[in-house]
């Protein structure tokens, strides 16, 4: 396993770049799958989620090749299977978004099914409901899922549930975009990482209207084209390190990013007790004593992120006063309080409600990282608590956090990490 070492303590100061985002980036990698063309990316983020996407695209016979430090180049010109291998769709959920690309490019598609997930159970039944909806036949077989289509017709569907689910939105826009006819898709999830799809689409030709609005309108097209698209900022890695300077106290500039996707982040953090100040693309946050406690409930975009939930976590935990935190989203987002408790925070879960009694100070201790903003949540623990913390299971953060280390390290954070000896191994591999 790997491992990461902090030893806390420290305020932290400065400025750090956020890079792209990963869930604005891997629907980006499977939508040029539909383009028999060139497509350029920038702003790739360079962390495993990526290689994983990189090396499924490279699996289907697209040619994939990194130009630039963040410029991605893909050829999709030959796709030579419409096979996804279950090893890369068992790395990583977003993998699965292949599946609409190639039913889209190609009338076919098989995909293994993602199956479970530490953070709760990630069905993908609204995907494959859409699917259907544009005509394929969709069968589940031996944990695999077959889509056919001899041809994809435009339908009208709405995203039944609670919840305007992320990946299914992304997955029948890029199987519709080619389709016959006019889709209409309602309930679609507004997230800037589902707008930045829909414009990379419209940008290679695809005709979209509704972009980042919960009606979306596909007339699908005859081809794409291939062309160049910049990936939207991170707004989960900002969001960390804004989070990470109001638990360990500095004052942090996060730049390179859209302070407007993340309003309601900025809120929860001046209502934690922060100074907080933002230009055109850039936050710059000032903690100087304990967080004040707050109350907050996760909910699709423009609603609080659940993936920064976590991190909200440990704030609450070193506030003064009880914080209140509702989960909506995914059942096991919480997976992380028994471990924060081991650092000394004083939290109760009771259903899908967390209640914080603030602390004065968390204490370094071994702990684990079960999923990726789990593993961000201990770290962000890690820099304000008292001695040495060790997380173990830090394979999570390389999977979504381009150079998380050295990024705390430039705010001046005393932290190193050690790499699995197979982790190590494939990026060596993957970067000859
Ligand atoms: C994406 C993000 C993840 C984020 C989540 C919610 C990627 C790669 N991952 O995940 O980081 O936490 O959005 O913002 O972008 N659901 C169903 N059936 C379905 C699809 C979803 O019941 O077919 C449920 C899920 O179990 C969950 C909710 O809908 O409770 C939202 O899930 P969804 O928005 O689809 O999340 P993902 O796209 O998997």
């Amino acid at each position: 396993m790997a491992t990461i070492k902090i030893h806390g303590g420290n305020p932290l100061g400065g400025e750090i770049t956020v890079s792209g985002s990963k869930n604005g980036t891997l629907p980006l990698l499977a939508a040029a799958l539909l383009i028999a063309d060139q497509s350029i990316i920038e702003n790739v983020p360079r962390i495993d989620d990526i290689n994983a996407m990189i090396d499924m695209l490279r699996a289907l016979g697209a040619k994939c090749e990194f130009i630039e430090r963040s410029v991605l180049s893909i050829d999709a010109s030959h796709i030579t299977s419409v096979s996804a291998p279950y090893d890369l769709v068992r790395k990583m959920r977003g993998s699965f978004y292949v599946a609409g690309a190639l039913l889209g490019r190609l009338g076919e598609a098989e995909v293994p099914l993602p199956g479970g997930c530490v953070i709760g159970s990630r069905p993908v039944d609204y995907h494959l409901s859409g699917f259907r909806a544009l005509g394929a036949v969709v069968e589940e077989r031996h944990g695999i899922m077959r889509a056919r289509a001899d041809k994809l017709t435009g339908s009208r569907m709405y995203m039944d549930s609670r919840y305007r689910s992320v990946g299914a939105t992304v997955n029948v826009m890029l199987a519709a975009v080619l389709a016959d006819g006019v889709t209409v898709i309602e309930n679609a999830s507004r997230e800037p990482e589902v707008i930045c799809c829909q414009q990379f689409l419209q940008q290679a030709g695809a005709d979209i209207r509704g972009v980042g609005t919960d009606i979306v309108v596909i007339k699908g097209v005859e081809k794409l084209h291939g062309c160049r698209f910049r990936s939207v900022p991170d707004r989960m890695e900002a969001g960390t390190f804004l989070i990470a300077c109001g638990v360990a106290r500095g004052d942090v500039t996060v730049r390179a990013v859209e302070p407007r996707h993340m309003g309601v982040v900025l809120n929860l953090l001046q209502r934690a007790g922060l100074k907080v100040e933002s230009g055109p693309d850039y936050v710059h946050a000032i903690a100087d004593k304990r967080p004040h406690a707050f109350e907050v409930t996760t909910a699709p975009y423009p609603g609080f992120p659940t993936d920064l939930q976590p991190n909200a976590g440990v704030l609450g935990a070193l506030a003064v006063g009880t914080t209140v935190i509702q989960e909506t989203i995914f059942e096991a987002r919480f997976n992380y309080i028994d471990e924060l408790k081991r650092m000394g925070a004083d939290m109760q879960l009771k259903d899908s409600v967390a209640i914080i009694r603030g602390v004065p100070k968390l204490y370094g201790a071994p702990v684990e990282a079960t999923d990726i903003r789990a593993g961000s949540a201990l770290v962000v623990a890690g820099l304000a608590a008292d001695g040495y913390t060790e997380i173990s299971g830090a394979e999570f953060l390389a999977r979504g956090y381009e150079n998380l280390e050295g990024k705390l390290q430039q705010l001046g954070a005393t932290i190193t990490s050690t790499p699995s000896v197979e982790d190590d191994k494939a990026r060596n591999a993957w970067h000859r």
